[in-house]
């Protein structure tokens, strides 16, 4: 069915897109949103690592989840769909296959740690490499466990791509416990242990979205969260599932904030992801008077859903506290850029992991916030934002996203509460999870 992915577009198209945003209309109507691209990356992996075929409803279409099924195409797994319906041909537990060439992950960080831990029990060998943004970003924090499982790593100074994985054979079962707040170390050691004899264990003080363990109870995996502790048997068979995927609440929060942002908006947002581990961000909203309704809570595909309905909102400063971290880790640059227009001040720490995402988002956010006339003082492992009180910040700037789709994102959205125009220097970044966006930005504000 469908072409088969390998034949797809480029997935990181050369030519820089510089685009401009500025003062719009109200946003009104409905956003059509991608789908969560946490899950999609998951639910390709666990539909490789199963029997039988696989089907996906609602496949991310983003450049990263693009890695992720163009890797397991390199290791023989058959990945074919169109738009919205994806099937996967699983080759079973311990199935993949050589690959004939490095894989390349693109941007994508989850695609890179998720897959080291894939492979890290397979009689494989794979190089993984990626842009210029990826091969900046620690993978210590994986290449520590794979390694203690039987795993042969060969990394470039200081754990970065591109590197080497040997699978063990067999693996060994290990017992980790975390020492970073990290849904992809978790997972990485998780897809290791799908093809290790014996149960693996995973403590993980500090909770982390939990769509992997979510989708292995799904897929029929022997596993069990108790607390802390997370335990799965390996060597058992998966089987082929039908995986709904809802829409990414990270995608979601742009045209939400920018809801927010402009004057007169209200906006609906269908069928949005609201697992406890990624709704950090609407629990700050509402601490800061937005309109933010969550309408319809219902189960898609084993994840909670509902509709968003979002009507622009007075906004005030708040003190996030650190714990809420993890669970909206992804959604700090558009929360600072709604700070910046709060009342009053907006404080953040904890936020070190900030430092090692697709750029270093505190200084980004605070190099681009100040940029366009912001008040920003940036700390160690967080930012204070002083507001404007809602009025329009100044803008009149280009941005550089330094490769990374959420800060390309932020300022595009901030474009829409400033006096003068935000160019990004390069939109094309916001591909690797919402193609798209700027042209739905657009059409809601019509
Ligand atoms: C992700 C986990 C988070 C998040 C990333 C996606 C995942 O990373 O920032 O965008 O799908 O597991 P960490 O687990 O490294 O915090």
């Amino acid at each position: 069915m469908g072409r088969p992915l390998s034949k797809a577009k480029p997935m990181h198209p050369e030519a820089a897109r510089p685009t401009t945003f500025s003062a719009s209309g109200p946003l009104r109507g409905e956003a059509r949103l991608p789908g969560d691209k946490s899950i999609s990356h998951r639910a390709l992996m666990l539909g490789a690592a199963a029997r039988g075929v696989t089907r996906i409803e609602g496949l991310s279409q983003g450049g990263d989840v693009r890695s992720t099924a163009a890797a397991l195409s390199g290791m023989g797994v058959r990945v074919a769909g169109e738009g919205n319906a994806w099937e996967v041909h699983g080759l079973g537990t311990g199935g993949l296959l050589q690959p004939g060439c490095a894989l390349d992950m693109g941007n994508s960080g989850t695609s890179t740690r998720l897959l080291m831990g894939l492979v890290a029990s397979q009689p494989i060998t794979a190089i993984f490499t990626g842009d210029a943004s990826l091969s900046a970003r620690p993978m210590g924090r994986v290449i520590g466990p794979l390694s203690r499982l039987g795993a042969q790593i060969e990394a470039s100074p200081v754990g970065r791509l591109p590197l080497l994985v040997r699978g063990a054979r067999p693996a060994v079962p290990l017992e980790h416990r975390m020492e970073v707040a990290s849904a992809q170390v978790k997972s990485a050691i998780l897809l290791a242990a799908l093809n290790t004899p014996g149960v693996t264990r995973v403590i993980e003080p500090i909770a982390t979205r939990d769509h992997s363990e979510r989708m292995l109870k799904a897929f029929g995996a022997q596993i069990e969260v108790e607390g802390e502790t997370i335990s799965l048997r390996g060597a058992v068979e998966l089987q082929a599932q039908r995986v709904r995927v809802p829409a990414d609440p990270s995608a979601a929060a742009f045209p939400l904030v920018a809801a927010l942002l402009v004057p007169g908006s209200e906006l609906r947002l269908p069928g949005v992801g609201t697992n406890p581990g990624r709704a950090g961000l609407f629990h700050v909203l509402a601490e800061m008077g937005a309109d933010v309704r969550l309408e319809n809570p219902r189960e898609t595909g084993g994840e909670p859903v509902a509709d968003i309905l979002v009507r622009a909102s007075a906004l005030r400063g708040v003190d996030v506290p650190p714990e809420l971290a993890p669970s909206m880790i992804d959604e700090f640059p558009i929360l600072f850029v709604a700070a910046a227009l709060a009342q009053g001040t907006t404080r953040t720490t904890g936020l070190g992991e900030l430092r090692v995402k697709e750029s270093d988002r505190l200084a980004a956010m605070a190099a681009g916030l100040r940029a366009i006339g912001a008040r920003v003082e940036e700390t160690e492992d967080g930012l204070t934002v002083h507001g404007s009180g809602g009025e329009p910040l100044a803008g009149g700037a280009t941005i550089d996203p330094r490769l990374d789709h959420r800060i390309a994102m932020a300022f595009a959205v901030a474009g829409l509460a400033c006096r003068a125009p935000v160019t990004v220097a390069d939109m094309s970044a916001a591909d690797t999870s919402f193609p798209g966006f700027s042209a739905l930005l657009g059409e809601l504000a019509r």
